[in-house]
């Protein structure tokens, strides 16, 4: 989240910091690009699933890993909630 807000520039709100309580950050990964990292936590589930945009592809930005993200991900910037 912090690297597409305050180094890439994207609108992403982050209001919580990354602490995975306000689904602010919320984007799209395909499902097979998200086998290169960690599969959402039960917590991450449970905010995203109460998304108004929810899909099979949410995820949220501050819960993935800058470190597992590999080179050429495409990720898609959800609308804002
Ligand atoms: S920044 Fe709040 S849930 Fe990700």
């Amino acid at each position: 989240m912090l690297a597409l807000r305050d180094e890439a520039g994207f609108e992403i709100a982050g209001e919580c910091g990354g602490f995975c309580i306000c689904g602010t950050c919320h984007v799209y990964i395909a499902r097979s690009e998200q086998a290169a990292f960690s599969p959402p936590s039960e917590e991450e589930s449970e905010l995203a699933a109460f998304l108004q945009h929810y899909g099979p592809d949410s995820r949220l930005a501050c819960q993935i890993p800058l470190a597992s993200v590999p080179e050429g991900l495409t990720i898609h910037i959800a609308p804002e909630e």
